[in-house]
């Protein structure tokens, strides 16, 4: 009698197995999720900025799904690009849906589209601090194709150093995967927008009299600075000792070992805040961004993460 029963009790402990398997497949680490969750903030900022400016829209007509309700971006608009680099907007904006989707559904259906400042104040302000001066007539990204590749200069690097630092960490296989065919794409994206400016290098930022040059150059100071996290960042001006005086400039930055700087959830929210502060909301984010990391570094939340910052 005893015997009788062990085949079904172990048809049971061999389904339980499976079921228990196929959950660890699916299932990510909660702090592997988390940083995914962050990375979705930024890909819904770099989705909006390069649909809208270059095709008057952004997801609300493109990809509304993915919105799922979030509010509208703020004062982002098309801008008067030439067909080259309305082109490669185009491109880098489609690029992006297929990064909210990926990431969405790796992060457990993600979130709404948060509140993203990309108005032409905003821009204007990261300049200004970038220069230490308030700049007459203020910055203007949407005005034409240089003023928009420096403001798009601004944005893809910082995301791309927050994937590079994630990917130290993650645990798991499949968000591994995931994190290196972002990376690829984020970087591919970044050398094209540094390139168009490097070809540009020594040109006048009119009516300004700084070069283009001069100002990434600027911008990357700024970042660093924000960061507060040491040199994660350089502009494309000469960095002269980094091959023994040959070097004529920095077409992608390079760190140590010629090898990709890591920036962490903290460092991205000083930069992305533009307040050096990752608990203090502002910039292209006013009331802060989406999901638990985020939300866990608000003063007084009740929102615990599960990662080690
Ligand atoms: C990965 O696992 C280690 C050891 O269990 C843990 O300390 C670390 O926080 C985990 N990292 C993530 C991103 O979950
Ligand atoms: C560049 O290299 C020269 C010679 O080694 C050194 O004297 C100088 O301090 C270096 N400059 C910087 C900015 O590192
Ligand atoms: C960051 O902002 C929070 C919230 O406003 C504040 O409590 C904290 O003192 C600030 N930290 C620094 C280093 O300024
Ligand atoms: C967060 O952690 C604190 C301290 O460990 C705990 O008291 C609180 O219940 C946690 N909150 C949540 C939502 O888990």
């Amino acid at each position: 009698m005893a015997f009788s029963s062990s085949p079904p009790l172990l048809n049971l402990l061999l389904l339980t197995t499976l079921i228990v398997s196929a959950q660890q497949q699916t299932v990510l680490p909660s702090c592997d999720v988390e940083l995914l969750q962050l990375a979705l903030n930024f890909q819904f900022l770099e989705a909006e900025f390069f649909l809208y400016s270059s095709l008057g829209y952004g997801l609300d007509t493109v990809a509304p799904d993915l919105a799922k309700g979030g509010p509208s971006p703020i004062g982002v608009k098309k801008a008067y690009l030439d067909r080259l680099v309305r082109d490669i907007m185009v491109q880098f904006g489609y690029q992006e849906i297929g990064h909210l989707r990926t990431v969405m559904q790796a992060a457990g259906g993600g979130f709404p589209r948060p509140l993203i400042d990309l108005s032409s104040t905003q821009f204007s302000r990261v300049m200004d601090a970038a220069f230490g001066t308030t700049l007459q007539p203020p910055f203007d990204p949407y005005a034409n194709s240089l003023n928009f590749l420096l403001a798009s200069y601004i944005i893809p690097y910082v995301g791309l150093t927050g994937l590079v630092g994630s990917a130290q960490i993650f645990n798991s296989t499949t968000t591994h995967k995931i994190a290196a065919g972002l990376m690829a794409i984020e970087s591919g994206q970044d050398a094209a927008i540094r390139t168009l400016l490097y070809q540009r290098s020594l040109q006048r930022v009119f009516p300004y009299r700084f070069t283009v040059g001069v100002a990434t150059d600027r911008i990357s100071r700024l970042r660093n600075s924000l960061g507060r996290a040491g040199v994660k960042d350089s502009g494309l001006l000469a960095r002269k000792n980094r091959t023994g005086g040959h070097s004529m400039g920095e077409i992608v930055v390079w760190g140590p070992d010629s090898l990709a700087y890591a920036r962490t959830p903290m460092e991205l929210l000083r930069i992305f805040y533009g307040t050096g502060n990752e608990s203090l909301p502002g910039g292209f984010f006013p009331v802060g961004v989406r999901g638990t990391i985020g939300q866990a570094l608000l003063p007084g939340s009740d929102v615990n993460t599960t990662c080690l910052l």
